[in-house]
């Protein structure tokens, strides 16, 4: 009994020590005191030698579980815990996860179901037969959309490795829909994360993760891979390439609907390699009028040049950018300040305003409920930028934290359109402009798609222009079997990679006396006198029988829409007996919600002609995936 007091009495000793140590810590912070102080009140609380941090890992491919890690390590950091975002590629998993560690995974699906390129490496590992997982402590978050067939696939596929693993899990899982409400979900998700980690680590204060410093040296070279801890965004514009562009020129007969430029580079020149119907990433950059006004509203000078300095050596923070750098370059390449409105973005401006309460209350507001229409409104309708929102409301801001505010750039993806065979010296790509018309009248142009529409103008001035670019692998390649046919399913830009596996069979045919196959290609756009991109180089290869069976479906020249579904719905027979004898690969390449019809089509037809149930059905065409005889490449 004596002991039960001595022991409860030494509890309420502590839990005073920690709740005043917890209150001092809180006010030593607004007081910016010394660090040394924030380390000691660690170890005591912890009653142990080592801090223990959290990992945010993230498994990305273009950026949003990237940036939601970022997220959420600037959040524990306010929280006092040791938190670092982690990029999955570059993880000893044995040595990392491990007893006692705790990691938090921000999971994004892509391709048909598949990890990102980043977490290939990591999902294969999680598969493993044993791993020594026990007692290492995870929560998962996944990023899908749900208008792919497999929603979130590699959300759930980590969660529950996790778990057949042994590891612990100190919170619940929770998924987004990129297609709807993915910033809410996983504002909902992580409302409890802070607090029942708090019941399980004791936090140690951190504080901010770097400062700018102004500089007399040289700006960096970004070809000469600077060394330092960047976040992934920046990690990846580092490796990346300058391109040199050869033309930018319109691929439409007419710009009634829209815009589709074909951008040629000149890879010879620079001794790129790339391989057909790969994606380039290209790195779009902020253009100059608007980095000048950003500038002046900061009152800073474009060509001043800062140097950036880790605050503390406790932690791995990571750098936004490389450094020495001038104020133009940090604003032309990093900053994405044109974006979609994050809630997470209003919540920090908010804390930048807080001395202005009817502004600070205004963002807030958008944030909460009762704002959600309004903000949908500024998203949807008005599609404001953070500059907007800034001068809108006269908000005062210095450099740093306009860094802090916006997110990275991220590389926007495009299906190569030639072949690397007929053409190794230059790639191709097809851009259709992303121009979306506002509610009051003026238009909003996409990033990548404002940056192309500079660079024609330039190239028309007779400057010469390099793109950074990248590559990533893709699905599509062309069977190893030269005795199966293949169907390409492309409308609109969707064409793109179907034009690179045409000029490979061109220059296979004139090798061979013979066809073993057939190349069966449906396109689909609004007018045949329009919008029909690559039209006589793709009559040319019909009339040469590059292409055996050539679909087109032009929506609104008549009366009644026509797509290529209904032209597959009309060859319905040909599809099933192709499919049924293993005689060919299928090729989809475009829209998601068109892949998606696409798909169902050849379930309903699967079922049609074979008696089959929906689930047989389903089961073939998840196997003709398998066995890579059905392969997609959507967005
Ligand atoms: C694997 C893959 C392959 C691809 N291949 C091709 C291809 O071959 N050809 C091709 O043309 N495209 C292709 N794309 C799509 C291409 O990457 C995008 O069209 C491109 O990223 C658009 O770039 P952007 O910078 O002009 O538009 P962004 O600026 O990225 O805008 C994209 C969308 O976000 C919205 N948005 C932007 N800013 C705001 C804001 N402030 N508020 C609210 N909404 C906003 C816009 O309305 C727009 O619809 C591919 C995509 C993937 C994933
Ligand atoms: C080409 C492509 C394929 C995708 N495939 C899937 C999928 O199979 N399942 C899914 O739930 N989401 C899929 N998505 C949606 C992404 O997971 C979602 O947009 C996510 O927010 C992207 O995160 P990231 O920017 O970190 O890569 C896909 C997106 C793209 C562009």
């Amino acid at each position: 009994m004596e002991i039960q007091y001595l022991l409860a009495s030494i509890f309420l000793v502590v839990g005073i020590l920690i709740y005043s140590l917890k209150s001092k810590f809180e006010k030593s912070r607004q007081n910016q005191k010394p660090q040394e102080d924030k380390i000691d009140l660690g170890k005591k609380i912890n009653g142990q030698e080592k801090l223990i941090p959290i990992s945010i890992y993230f498994g990305t491919q273009q950026g949003t579980a990237a940036r939601f890690a970022k997220q959420l390590s600037e959040e524990g950091k306010e929280h006092g815990f040791l938190t670092t975002e982690v990029d999955l590629n570059e993880v000893e998993f044995d040595k990392e996860m491990k007893k006692g560690e705790f990691g938090i995974f921000c999971m994004a699906t892509h391709g048909e179901g598949d990890p990102t390129d980043n977490a290939k490496k990591f999902i294969s590992w999680l598969q493993e037969p044993q791993l020594s997982l026990k007692d290492f402590n995870f929560t998962v978050f996944g990023l899908g959309n749900r208008q792919y067939e497999h929603y979130n696939k590699i959300g759930k596929l980590t969660n529950n490795l996790l778990e057949k693993q042994n590891a612990i899990r100190c919170y619940k899982y929770g998924e987004g829909d990129a297609n709807s409400t993915l910033e809410d979900d996983f504002i909902d998700w992580k409302k409890d994360l802070w607090n029942v980690l708090k019941g399980l680590i004791h936090p140690t204060p951190q504080g901010s993760t770097f400062k700018l410093v102004k500089s007399n040296k040289e700006e960096i070279n970004f070809d000469q891979t600077p060394q330092g801890q960047f976040d992934f965004q920046t990690k990846q514009f580092l490796k990346a390439k300058y391109c040199q562009v050869v033309s930018i020129t319109q691929l439409r007969q007419n710009q009634q609907d829209g815009s589709t430029l074909q951008i040629i580079f000149d890879t010879g020149r620079e001794g790129i390699e790339y391989k057909t119907a790969m994606n380039l990433g290209v790195y779009p950059e902020n253009n100059d009028e608007q980095i000048l006004e950003i500038a002046n509203y900061l009152g800073e000078n474009l060509n001043t040049i800062y140097t950036l300095e880790q605050l503390e050596e406790t932690k791995k923070a990571k750098m936004p950018f490389p450094s020495p750098l001038s104020v133009k370059k940090i604003l032309k390449h990093f900053l994405d300040f044109n974006g979609q409105l994050m809630k997470n973005t209003l919540t920090k401006l908010a804390k930048i305003s807080s001395e202005d309460e009817k502004v600070r209350n205004y963002l807030l507001h958008l944030t909460t409920e009762e704002g959600k229409k309004e903000f949908q409104q500024m998203v949807d309708e008005q599609k404001t930028t953070i500059f907007q929102l800034i001068q809108r409301n006269n908000i005062k801001l210095n450099l740093a934290q306009f860094i802090e505010l916006c997110p990275r750039i991220s590389p926007r993806l495009f299906t190569i359109a030639s072949s690397n065979i007929k053409s190794p010296q230059q790639l191709e790509i097809a851009d259709s402009l992303l121009i979306d018309d506002l509610s009051d009248g003026t238009q909003k142009i996409g990033l990548c798609s404002q940056y192309f529409l500079n660079i024609q103008q330039r190239l028309l001035q007779g400057e010469s222009v390099k793109v950074r670019v990248d590559f990533r692998e893709s699905n599509f390649k062309l069977p190893d079997d030269p005795n199966k046919s293949i169907i390409m399913i492309g409308p609109g830009t969707g064409i793109a990679p179907f034009i690179g596996f045409l000029q490979e069979r061109e220059i296979f045919l004139q090798n061979q006396a013979q066809k073993q196959n057939e190349y069966i290609l449906y396109f689909g756009c609004k007018h045949e006198n329009g919008d029909f991109i690559y039209k006589d180089q793709l009559r040319e290869f019909q009339r040469r029988k590059i292409i055996d069976k050539f679909y087109t479906a032009f929506s609104r020249d008549q009366e009644k829409k026509i797509y290529v579904q209904d032209l597959l719905k009309h060859n319905s027979e040909e599809l099933f007996n192709l499919i049924i004898n293993d005689k060919v690969v299928i090729y989809i390449c475009g829209s998601t919600n068109m892949g998606n019809s696409v798909q169902h089509l050849i379930k309903e037809i699967l079922i049609k002609y074979s008696n089959w149930s929906e689930h047989e059905a389903e089961e073939r065409i998840e196997n003709m995936q398998k066995q890579k005889f059905l392969i997609k490449e959507l967005w």
